[in-house]
Formats: C-alpha cells, sequence, structure tokens
C-alpha cells in the first residue's frame, strides 16, 4: 500500500521521466497575484507564463504545490472536520505545459499514471468533459477506451475552471473514481452527485482563454495545460478507503493529536481530532510561509483556522495548549518533501502556543456566554447578531468560530445582525478618532482603511510583488487615474513603510499602462502609502501592479538596521544596563542611535563598543524572527522600543549568539529586540561597522552616528588615503605620524617664541641699546613710542629696561595700526614716589581711552588714537613733574 509521499514520489518522478522540470511548490502566499489570498493551486505560480508574461528554461513542468483554501474565493472552512474529503490544507499534484503539449497528450499521460503506475482499476474510473469539447472525448475513446456512458458531458462551470476572477482559463476534464454502490451517490451531473460514491481524482484544464475583470475574454498566445490532483484523495483510494482522514500521512496526525490530549484516536472525540488535524497543516505551513496570526486579511484568516482547532481542542478535554505539542509529528511526516516546515519549526511552535494560551484565558467565559444566550433556543434557532458579536469582540471568537459551536446545536447566527454591530462598532471608532485631533488631512486614509481594508506587508519575505491598486490620491483628493504626482494605496506590497526608524522604502510600481517612480513610503491607519510620480503612461484604480523595492537601498538599510541592534547590546555592556533606545534612524547611507547616557563616551569605550559589533557581524550568526506576547517577549529579556505602542502580537528579533564570544553562557542570544523592521539574514551580511563618532543629543541623552557595509568601508578607505597623503606630505611613516606632529608642533612652538623676541628686538631699535633715561622729578624716566610690537610685547620689553637701568620709569606706547597700547613700570625702589597705575592713568586718557590699571610695579591701557602718543608722554611727564 503506497503512502503518501510515495505517491508523490511516484507522479513527480513519472512527469520528470516525461521530460517536465520538477519544481518546488510556490508559498501559500502569492507573489505574483494579488486577487489571490492563499495559493489555491498548482497553477498559480505558473500564471504568468500561460499568459506568456513571462518564459522559463523549461515548457513542462510538474510539482507538489502546498494549498490553501480558506477565505478567499476557495473556502472550505466550514465543512472541515464533518466530512471526509473537505481540507483547509491540501497539496496538488500537478503537470503543466506552456505551450507545449495539449490535449492530445495531457489525457494519455493522466489515463497512463492513473492506471499503470498508481494501479487503479479502469473499470472505476469514468471521467467528465465540458458539453462541447469533442476533441477530448475523442481522445478518451481512443486512448482510454473509454465507452460513451463513462464519458459524461457537463454544461456547467464544474467543467470551466478559472482560478479568480481573472486570468489564465479553459474547460476541463475530470477523472472520477467510483468507490462502489455500497456507498450512497451518484455519477457527476446527476442529482445524487454531492454522495460520496463518485470521487474526482484529477482534473485537467485546457488553458486557452484569459480573462479580464470587464468578463471579456481572449485567446492564450499558446494552448497550454494545468492539472491538479488532490494527493489526500488519491492515497485514500490506494489506501483502500473513501476518507482522506483515514490515509497514512492524516491518521499519524489524528493518532498525535489523541496522544497528546489523551483520547480515544476513534471515539467521541473524532470530530476534533480531524479538525485539529487538518488545521495543523494549514497553520504550520501558513507560518511558515510568513503569515502571522492578526486582525486583518490573510492574518485574520489564520487566526480563525487556529481558534477553531484551539476549541476543538478545549472541547477534548486538553487543559493546556495542545496545538504546539502536535508539530514535530507534522515534521517528521512532511518536513522531508517541505524543508521550510523544518526551518520554521521553532516558529510555528511558539506561534501557535502563544495564541493558545491567549484564547484560552477567553474561551471558557466565551463558551459560558454562549450557552446562557442559546439556552433558551430551540433546534434550528438562531443567535442574536449582538450576542456573536460580543462574542467577537471581547472574547476572541471568529465568526466561524461561533457558528461551528453552533453548527453541533444545529443552530446558526443572525449574520445581519453581527454585520450590523460590527458597523456600527467601526462608525463609533470613527468618531472617537475624528474627535481626537490628528491631522484631518489623515481622514482620507481613514477612509480608504475602512472601504479597502489595511495593507498587507510582503517585504519581510521578498522585495518583488503584486498587488492590486485601491486607491490614488492626488493633492489630497481620491482620483481614479493619476499621471504624475501620485499617492498609491494597494491591497498588498513588499514596500516597507517608515516605522520603528527604519525609513520606507523607494522603488517602481509597474502596471499594464504605465510606470511610477516610488520615492517613499508611510502608513496611516494601516494603510501603506506609496508616495510617487508617474514617469511613463498612467496609472488606474484597480489595475494589477508589479511592484519593485530598489534592492541595493534596502539591502543597506537592512545591514543599517541590523547593526543598530548589535549597538544597542554592545552599548549596554560597555555602559551599563541604563542604556535605553530613546530614538534611531536606519536609512540607506548611515545609521544614528540616540540613547540614554549621561557623559561623552572616552575613546576606549568608543573603541569597545565598535570592536564589540564586529565581533558578531564576524560571527555570522542567522537573524532570527519570531512571534509572541508582548508579555512573553519581556520575560525573555527583549528589548522593548521606545514610545512604540505594541499590539496583542510582537515581532522578536533576535541575533547574534553569546556561546564562545566570552560573555554569557553558552547559547545566550546576544541580541533581543521586539522590531518591525527588516533586518539582514545573517549578521556577516552588515559587512563592517564603524561609528562616526558621539555627540550631545538633548539633556542626559547620547548620539553615535555609525556606517556599515559599503559606506563603512568607503569610510575607512578615505580615512586611510587622508593618513597615506599626510605620510608623504611630511615624509614619514603612518605609524610615525603622531611623533612627527608632536615635534612639527615643538618645533613651531619654539619658533614662534624665537620670533616674538626677534619682533621686540627690532621694535627696540634693531637690538641696541635704547635712549637713556632722563631724571624728572628725582626718578630716571624712559619714554618711547614703539611700532611693529603688540600690546603683549610691551611687558617683556618693561621688564628687560628695569633689568638693564636697575632703577626705572618707564613708559611705552605701541602704535598698533593707529590704535594705541600702552604700558608702564616702575623699579621697586621707585614704587613709593610714583606707580605705574600713574602713569598709565595719566597716558590713556590723552590717547583717547579709558581706565587702565596694573600693580604699582606694572600697568597696563590702551586707547583708539595713538597720534596722540607724544602728548600722552607729555602728561606722564608732567605726573613725574608733580
Ligand atoms: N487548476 C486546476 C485545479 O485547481 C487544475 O490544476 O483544479
Amino acid at each position: 500500500m503506497p503512502s503518501l509521499n510515495d505517491i508523490r514520489s511516484t507522479f513527480l518522478n513519472f512527469f520528470e521521466k516525461n521530460g517536465h522540470a520538477v519544481v518546488d511548490s510556490s508559498p501559500l502566499v502569492p507573489r505574483n497575484d494579488p486577487t489571490l489570498m492563499f495559493t489555491a493551486a498548482g497553477m498559480v505560480q505558473f500564471k504568468n507564463l500561460f499568459t506568456g508574461v513571462e518564459t522559463r528554461d523549461y515548457t513542462r513542468a510538474t510539482t507538489a504545490q502546498k494549498c490553501v483554501r480558506a477565505g478567499g474565493k476557495h473556502n472550505d472552512l466550514d465543512n472541515v472536520g464533518y466530512t471526509a474529503r473537505h481540507h483547509t490544507f491540501f497539496e496538488m499534484l500537478g503537470n503543466f505545459s506552456f505551450g507545449d503539449y495539449f490535449k492530445e497528450d495531457a489525457i494519455p499521460f493522466a489515463w497512463d499514471l492513473v492506471t499503470k503506475e498508481l494501479g487503479i482499476n479502469k473499470d472505476k474510473l469514468l471521467v467528465t468533459v465540458y458539453h462541447t469539447d469533442d476533441e477530448a472525448v475523442n481522445i478518451w475513446k481512443k486512448h482510454a477506451g473509454l465507452s460513451d456512458d463513462r464519458i459524461i458531458r457537463i454544461a456547467t462551470d464544474d467543467n470551466f475552471w478559472s482560478a479568480g476572477p481573472t486570468g489564465p482559463c479553459g474547460p476541463c476534464t475530470e477523472i472520477f473514481y467510483d468507490h462502489g454502490d455500497h456507498i450512497w451517490g451518484g455519477p457527476p451531473g446527476s442529482p445524487e452527485e454531492d454522495g460520496d460514491r463518485f470521487v474526482e481524482i484529477w482534473n485537467l484544464v485546457f488553458m486557452q482563454y484569459e480573462q479580464f475583470e470587464d468578463g471579456s475574454r481572449i485567446d492564450l498566445p499558446n494552448k497550454s495545460i494545468d492539472t491538479g490532483m488532490g494527493i489526500e484523495r488519491v492515497a485514500a483510494l490506494l489506501q483502500g478507503t473513501n476518507d482522506n482522514y483515514a490515509t497514512d500521512l492524516m491518521r499519524a496526525l489524528i493518532e498525535a493529536s489523541a496522544d497528546a490530549s489523551s483520547t480515544d484516536p476513534d471515539g467521541p472525540g473524532k470530530t476534533h481530532h480531524r479538525v485539529i488535524a487538518d488545521h495543523l497543516r494549514s497553520t504550520s505551513f501558513l507560518i511558515a510561509d510568513g503569515v502571522m496570526p492578526s486582525n486583518d486579511g490573510r492574518g485574520y484568516v489564520l487566526r480563525r483556522i487556529m481558534r477553531r482547532a484551539m476549541r476543538h481542542a478545549h472541547l477534548l478535554g486538553a487543559k493546556d495548549p495542545l496545538m504546539h505539542r502536535l508539530v514535530p509529528s507534522l515534521v517528521q511526516q512532511m518536513g522531508a518533501a517541505y524543508p521550510e516546515l523544518q526551518q520554521a519549526k521553532t516558529l510555528i511552535e511558539d506561534t501557535l502556543l502563544s495564541e493558545e494560551t491567549r484564547f484560552r484565558q477567553t474561551l471558557d467565559r466565551g463558551l459560558k456566554l454562549l450557552d446562557d444566550e442559546v439556552s433558551g433556543l430551540d433546534e434550528g434557532g438562531q443567535l442574536a447578531g449582538e450576542a456573536a458579536f460580543k462574542l467577537y469582540d471581547t472574547y476572541g471568537f471568529p465568526l466561524d468560530l461561533t457558528q461551528d459551536a453552533l453548527r453541533e446545536k444545529g443552530m446558526t447566527v443572525d449574520t445581519d445582525g453581527f454585520d450590523a454591530a460590527m458597523a456600527e462598532q467601526k462608525a463609533k471608532a470613527r468618531a472617537a478618532w475624528s474627535g481626537s485631533g490628528e491631522a484631518a488631512d489623515a481622514a482620507i486614509w481613514f477612509d480608504i482603511a475602512e472601504e479597502h481594508g489595511v495593507t498587507d506587508f510582503l517585504g519581510y519575505d521578498t522585495e518583488t510583488a503584486e498587488g492590486q491598486i485601491k486607491a490614488l490620491v492626488v493633492d489630497g483628493a481620491s482620483v481614479a487615474s493619476a499621471d504624475a504626482e501620485v499617492q498609491i494605496i494597494l491591497n498588498q506590497t513588499p514596500f516597507y513603510a517608515e516605522s520603528g526608524g527604519q525609513v520606507g522604502d523607494s522603488g517602481t510600481l509597474t502596471t499594464g499602462s504605465g510606470t511610477v517612480r516610488i520615492n517613499d513610503t508611510k502608513k496611516a491607519a494601516g494603510v501603506f502609502i506609496h508616495t510617487g510620480r508617474v514617469t511613463q503612461g498612467n496609472v488606474e484604480v484597480g489595475q494589477a501592479a508589479t511592484l519593485k523595492v530598489d534592492h541595493d537601498r534596502r539591502t543597506a538599510i537592512r545591514a543599517n538596521h541590523s547593526a543598530t541592534h548589535l549597538l544597542h547590546e554592545a552599548l549596554r555592556n560597555a555602559l551599563g544596563d541604563h542604556v535605553s533606545q530613546r530614538g534611531s534612524l536606519n536609512a540607506e547611507d548611515r545609521l544614528r542611535f540616540d540613547f540614554s547616557h549621561n557623559s561623552a563616551l572616552s575613546l576606549d569605550e568608543i573603541k569597545q563598543v565598535e570592536a564589540e559589533v564586529n565581533t558578531y557581524i564576524r560571527q555570522n550568526s542567522s537573524v532570527e524572527t519570531r512571534i509572541m506576547t508582548p508579555d512573553d517577549a519581556r520575560a525573555l529579556g527583549a528589548q522593548a522600543l521606545f514610545g512604540e505602542k505594541y499590539g496583542d502580537e510582537v515581532r522578536v528579533v533576535s541575533m547574534g549568539s553569546e556561546a564562545g564570544s566570552g560573555k554569557g553562557t553558552a547559547g545566550d542570544t546576544y541580541s533581543l529586540e521586539l522590531c518591525g523592521g527588516t533586518h539582514v539574514e545573517r549578521t556577516g551580511d552588515i559587512g563592517v561597522f564603524v561609528t562616526l563618532g558621539d555627540s550631545a543629543s538633548s539633556a542626559g541623552v547620547r548620539r553615535i552616528e555609525a556606517l556599515t557595509g559599503e559606506a563603512a568601508f568607503a569610510y575607512l578607505r578615505d580615512q586611510d588615503h587622508r593618513v597615506a597623503e599626510l605620510s608623504q606630505t611630511l615624509k614619514t611613516k603612518p605609524e610615525d605620524l603622531q611623533d612627527r606632529i608632536t615635534a612639527l608642533m615643538d618645533e613651531r612652538k619654539a619658533l614662534a617664541n624665537e620670533v616674538a623676541d626677534l619682533r621686540r628686538q627690532v621694535a627696540m631699535g634693531g637690538g641696541a641699546k635704547s635712549d637713556a633715561p632722563v631724571e624728572i622729578g628725582g626718578v630716571p624716566f624712559l619714554a618711547m613710542v614703539l611700532d611693529g610690537v603688540t600690546g603683549k610685547d610691551l611687558p617683556p620689553l618693561i621688564d628687560a629696561q628695569k633689568e638693564q637701568h636697575g632703577s626705572l620709569a618707564i613708559l611705552l606706547i605701541a602704535d598698533t595700526g593707529g590704535k594705541a597700547a600702552v604700558a608702564a613700570g616702575v623699579t621697586k625702589d621707585l614704587t613709593d614716589k610714583i606707580t605705574a597705575v600713574d602713569l598709565v592713568k595719566a597716558a590713556v586718557p590723552v590717547l583717547g581711552g579709558k581706565g587702565g590699571g596694573g600693580r604699582p610695579d606694572m600697568a597696563q591701557g590702551g586707547g583708539a588714537d595713538a597720534s596722540k602718543a607724544d602728548e600722552a608722554i607729555a602728561a606722564a611727564k608732567a605726573v613725574l613733574e608733580g
């Protein structure tokens, strides 16, 4: 009996032998189709190959594709657990031809694989075709030898396939297996077709049209093939059952659920186990592909599925969170075929545990409220919309969880009443918001968010994706099309919107009719606002757009953001635990980090911080992201961002391991921060880190600016060049520069002194002796007017004269370009007769100055008019004469 894993290999090998490239499953969040919530068929990743927009080096491919059908056009959530074949997650095996072979090969391939490779009894098979497709009928007859009564023509959409409202599509033919008349049901097209007897196992789509939004269709450039076989159904029939949940893989998960809850897998909890097994697969794969539980969009679909499973775990009597304990079994079953599951194992476990822990806090009370509300109702009764809304709003019960709970009692919910209650709450929130005084021009973003929902951010995993244009805003008003400056809102985007210090992304947006250069991305009210300019053609609301983030710029921003985390931790280690983030900027050209600390950093501290950051860069450990509640994150020791508001779940970014670094215990995470930003994959991607120094930002807050990667290297190179040039100029080696410069500075100082001496000598008459003093009033007095000296030169000149003459009163006036500096000196033996202050005070007013003073033996002053020097000397003489 082949296992599910065997069947997958048989299928892929068969088509590989027949010239098909084996292509990996694409992620569950489609990168190339904004109209789809999740990848729900194998053809999704090949959409552009069918339309001819893209070509690859193969024209035949085969895949095992992960699919989720929950939310969006294909939604099976409500039925899961209660039927034999509904799943939210399943694998679709497919073969594809892109303008290579068509019907005449696709049908024989399918028939041979089913009847020969898989060995399914051909007498149990029948097929459907689109009612006008005679060609297909003939091929079936010819190749498979099927009689007319086993080829059923169907006129409905059941035999015309499309992935979504637009895109490639075409008529199809389906292969059915008859499980036998012991099971109720009729062949396709009959009134009993919904029974379980006839089961579709393979759908072959003859892709020949492209469908557009307005309903029109054109022929594809090349006729193509898209087939899809649900592996679970085929496994069921090959394993002798008609119940997908009885297959080996699903059974292993059901048994894991039974083990973990200590219940019987086939007892009264059977339905619960089935729900849990199915939802474990969809939630785990969605988390592995980057979806996180939230209250909007894809994240909310994930949350609905998780909580539905968690209620069923509760119904099994599980006293503690259960789902995360089943992840190892899932990884064991599917990790080999899907390595992403293995890689994201911890993230999946953490996310499930955190969600279940939180949901269990309100689950009991919510269920009690539900019981009270329905206690008066009979079977077939309806729960009031208000009550369902309260369960949603206060107890975190998604509407379909409430519906699921009522289903067991044969009751339903008044969904109109629920919608009305929801609308009323939104109106209240809106009214409260308009009164909150936020900028009025932001009202438009609120309107857009309300009408179209918030923007889904895809940029953690990809820099390129398609989105659908939901609104265009020009000069603050919504418009239908734009051809110049514009702000663009899409349902999803890979562009990061400025927040948490990280600048918004730039890049390009292209639609069928135009190109936009996006310069910045910001967000308001949950919508991402891409601001840019149409550089060619125009863009219109409703168009699909290809978005490409500027790769080099984003790479540099990432490196700076991750380096900021390392810097934060290094600063705490160097300066102490009081260091906490006060602000940051992560731009493409540099990073800036403001933190609480009182004094300037010493050169040694900066060196230590720089060295530590670079050590962790070289450690090249992978940067891990996990989602948890803010409380759990803080309990782990994560650094929270200053001033940031956190929701129910937070991203925790960790990098570096202290193991082997000489710090902490082995295995300790080095940096752990709550952060919504984009980061490098491995710390080594930062390249190198260098600070540009530290400065004061505000009281008690320091600021470090730094560079990473190419910018840091360019900076270091520049510095190095400068040193080389300096060495050349100073004719020395770089390592001797410091000594050389100190020597030059000493030399310069000595020369300056010498020059000053010489200048004074020249001023006093070329070094010759000065005039002889004359006796006035019994005091030897010398007075001179000097050129070429400054006020500062006068005291040493006075000292020299005092020394030379032994006993002297002296007055010197320097003519400093029209102004006068004056100084007087009196030797100690004469100061009781006359003081230097007396002499200066006599001269200063004559020179047009004020004041002047000093000690009895030395005084100084100045005036505006040196031409009055002789008169000033005369005034001093007059004082001496008494
Ligand atoms: N796209 C088709 C389907 O999902 C065939 O692969 O059924």
